[in-house]
């Protein structure tokens, strides 16, 4: 499966976040939790160098739980203050806070030594179109969210919102592009829809997808649609059309057709809790 992308729009997002990025001390990263290598741009490594750095392994409400632990370890080791989040949940969301405040504590006491006292520490969100960016902001800072407005000569254009007396966030997230040079990395992303589908071939795909639930969440095609797995991933998608109603011209399976329903139900984790990548 082979994957176009647009270098311009690359190019002045990474422009923009180098700008942002020097404003800033903590940058909090959301990656998918069902993939959270191939929907990490390594580019943010050399971007956010001698910063801290925060993942959050976002839509864990989707990812399956016994993977999500072995991810944070994983971050963990690599020097990353780690946790799994769902976005869309306000509540769950408290723990975060106690993280950036860790994140926060070496900057503090930096700051402390040279004589800057109270000046709140900055943090920005960052990740590939679709993580979950704009709910995450919403949800994390919506309620607290006194914007502190511009500064003129430092902050100029930048609206910071205020989530205590310590931290500031920085409003607008810092846009990754994903990077999929490799295949499989592209074909991960359009597994879970963060390739838009004009790029797609999506017959190709849902039949890797179902290669995919085969091999590694085997019964999962077989529970949800009644169709036979040990078969080439055609007559699985075939089987699957016909039992879904999925015909077209001349009665002829519609392939297309079954494809998008089951890309879709596998998105929306109708299938459920599913992670395509393991540390
Ligand atoms: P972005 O700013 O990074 O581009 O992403 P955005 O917040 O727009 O989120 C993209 C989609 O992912 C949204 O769904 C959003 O609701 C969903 N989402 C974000 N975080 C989570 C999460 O932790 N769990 C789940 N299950 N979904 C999450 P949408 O279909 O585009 O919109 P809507 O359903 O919210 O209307």
């Amino acid at each position: 499966m082979h994957f176009q992308w647009y270098p311009g729009h690359m190019t002045k997002a990474k422009r923009a976040m180098q700008e942002d990025i020097r404003l800033i001390d903590v940058v909090i990263e959301l990656v998918d939790a069902r993939i959270p290598l191939s929907s990490k741009n390594p580019d943010i490594d050399q971007l956010a160098a001698g910063k801290s750095r925060i993942i959050l392994l976002n839509k864990s409400d989707m990812a399956d739980p016994g993977f999500l632990d072995l991810w944070i370890r994983e971050y963990t080791k690599k020097g990353y203050l780690a946790l799994a989040i769902n976005a869309r949940k306000k509540n769950e969301l408290k723990k975060v806070n106690a993280l950036i405040q860790q994140a926060c504590k070496e900057k503090i006491e930096r700051d402390r030594k040279r004589g800057i006292l109270n000046r709140p520490v900055r943090a920005m969100i960052v990740g590939i179109p679709n993580v979950g960016k704009s709910t995450f902001i919403n949800s994390f800072a919506g309620r607290a969210c006194t914007k502190t407005g511009n500064r003129p000569g430092i902050t100029k254009g930048k609206q910071w919102i205020r989530l205590n007396k310590q931290v500031e966030l920085l409003d607008t997230p810092g846009i990754l592009w994903p990077k999929f040079e490799d295949q499989t990395v592209g074909q991960h992303l359009a597994f879970t829809g963060a390739i838009r589908d004009e790029l797609i071939q999506s017959t190709e795909l849902a039949l890797d997808l179902i290669d995919f639930l085969t091999e590694n969440y085997p019964g999962t095609l077989n529970q949800h649609y009644h169709v036979e797995e040990r078969q080439p991933s055609v007559d699985t998608l075939r089987q699957l059309a016909e039992v879904r109603g999925c015909i077209g011209k001349g009665s002829e399976p519609d392939f297309d057709k079954a494809a998008s329903l089951l890309l879709d139900d596998f998105r929306n984790a109708r299938l459920g809790r599913i992670t395509v990548e393991r540390p």
